[in-house]
């Protein structure tokens, strides 16, 4: 039994865990299936739920007996469970990348890993080898008639939408030149200027950073189709793994973070692990206009950021001249050093990441923040339909304790107007990736819907899909996965019916 406490100047929570029960879900997954009918094994599966969740993650977790040395360097492995009038189906397949295709047959690392895995062979193997090993792992997204695996360093790879067979490289239509960056977080704008959009960026960082901010058709023969594309350049290093939008913005969050690249030239460490938090910097927000809205052509605004470090956004609006911008903050860069092993991780040494709302005035430039939730939480999103607008509630992964870091084992609802909030846990021995909220079509409030979350099962070391109520955290159906699925990234929902009609009550 392994057990994390933590210590703060008032109080003391001490909270315990297994660990194997955590670090279990970390295999191979050996098998490819096809849409295989899967067996509901508690309640049942909502009539009302139907459209495809795709998800992405790592599913190679060894080879050659060689164990990756961060999860995030594990290849894509792709999942559609496809829902209909109460039942689903199940399809993975790993993204045949041109890496994953020369791994299987060689079945060793033939490249370095970004954050942190090296090849066999030492030093003098590792040196000097800086090629990029696109896998596709990060997240996976319908765009027009393509299904893409996304990986932020380079060119999504597009997949058949049924089979999950790997197409290949996509450029989008011409739109990204050889191998270019595209993120893994692009945000689908329901109709904020018009038609739906998907707004979705590139970055190339050095001493300047370049954005290229994009935005593509969503809706019928024109889905897929680039409606517009800016780029703009800023001063220093850019770590930008994730954006929000309102109707007229496009929000970064420029980390206060240095890169030096020498160990990773060396051979010592992977590109991801030379990144630190450094102090003496100030971390940016940077705000693009959207060529979209009202303020399109003119130039980006900067503005001072809360100390910290971001990987994911909850969303953005706009009221009159502010600006509100909810984020998940580390106090931190956490990461993985060269001598650790990610399945013994100490989560009481890493920073745990907590949810603030950030309010900027375009006007008179003043910052100020509001931590909106203590626990330790990742992975949060609100309903689709208010993206970019203000929400009322959040749904995320959170950890059992309440303070301090610790494996995500729930699923928490926030009000975020009242802090009021709802839980449903899968502890002690469950851990939860990704929720997906899911609104229902006809839904009238905004909290109407499902929330689907794959758990992993430490008890039985197997994966469920577990669906609750989006309003109250009632468990609806939980669902046998027949293979098992290694804590996983990110995921979306894809609605089969061509628009939803529904209004929602503010
Ligand atoms: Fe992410």
């Amino acid at each position: 039994m392994s057990s994390i406490s933590f210590k703060t100047s008032q109080e003391k929570s001490t909270y315990k865990f297994d660990r194997e029960d955590w670090s279990s879900a970390y295999t191979n997954v050996e098998k490819e299936l096809t849409n295989q009918p899967l067996k509901v094994i508690a309640g049942s599966i909502p009539k009302g739920l139907s459209g495809t969740l795709y998800r992405n993650g790592p599913g190679r977790i060894e080879r050659g007996g060689q164990t990756i040395h961060h999860p995030f360097d594990g290849d894509g492995m792709i999942l559609a469970l496809n829902f209909k009038q109460g039942k689903v189906n199940f399809t993975n397949r790993f993204v045949r990348t041109k890496a994953w295709k020369e791994e299987e047959g060689a079945k060793r690392f033939l490249y370095r890993g970004v954050f942190g895995t090296q090849k066999r062979g030492g030093l003098l193997t590792n040196a000097l080898d800086v090629r990029l090993k696109n896998i596709a792992n990060t997240n996976v997204i319908r765009l027009g008639n393509e299904l893409l695996a996304l990986w932020e360093a380079a060119s999504p790879y597009a997949l058949d939408p049924e089979t999950l067979e790997t197409i290949g490289l996509s450029n989008l239509q011409g739109v990204l030149s050889s191998e270019e960056a595209f993120s893994a977080h692009p945000r689908f704008d329901p109709g904020h200027n018009g038609e739906p959009k998907m707004v979705t960026f590139g970055v190339k960082t050095g001493p300047k950073s370049t954005i290229r901010l994009m935005e593509f058709a969503t809706e019928g023969e024109q889905g897929g189709h680039l409606l517009n594309d800016r780029k703009d350049n800023f001063n220093g290093f850019a770590f930008l793994h994730d954006f929000a939008i309102t109707p007229n913005w496009a929000v970064f969050l420029q980390n206060a973070i240095t890169f030096n690249p020498i160990p990773f030239l060396l051979g010592l460490k992977g590109a991801a692990q030379c990144l630190s938090s450094n102090p003496n910097k100030k971390s940016k927000f940077w705000l693009i206009p959207r060529d979209s809205g009202a303020f399109k052509g003119e130039p980006p605004r900067i503005f001072n950021a809360p100390d910290g470090f971001v990987f994911h956004h909850l969303n953005a609006w706009e009221d009159g001249q502010e600006i509100f911008v909810e984020s998940i903050y580390y106090s931190s860069f956490p990461s993985i050093k060269p001598n650790e092993d990610f399945l013994k991780i100490d989560f009481g040494s890493i920073p745990e990441g907590q949810l603030k709302r950030c309010k900027i005035n375009l006007k008179n430039n003043k910052i100020s923040t509001d931590l909106l939730s203590r626990q330790c939480c990742e992975f949060a999103m609100v309903n689709q339909k208010k993206l970019g607008k203000k929400a009322n509630f959040a749904w995320m992964a959170v950890a059992e304790c309440k303070q301090g870091n610790g494996p995500l084992q729930g699923i928490k609802k926030l009000n975020l107007s009242n802090g009021k909030e709802a839980f449903w846990s899968a502890a002690p021995s469950g851990f939860v990736g990704e929720p997906i909220m899911v609104a229902n079509t006809e839904a009238k409030k905004e909290d109407e819907g499902w929330v689907i979350v794959l758990v992993w099962n430490g008890t039985r070391r197997s994966t469920e899909l577990v669906i609750l109520d989006a309003c109250d955290l009632k468990v609806q159906g939980i669902v046998e996965i027949p293979i098992r699925v290694p804590h996983g990234l990110h995921g979306s929902w894809y609605n089969h019916q061509e628009k939803s009609t529904s209004i929602l009550e503010n």
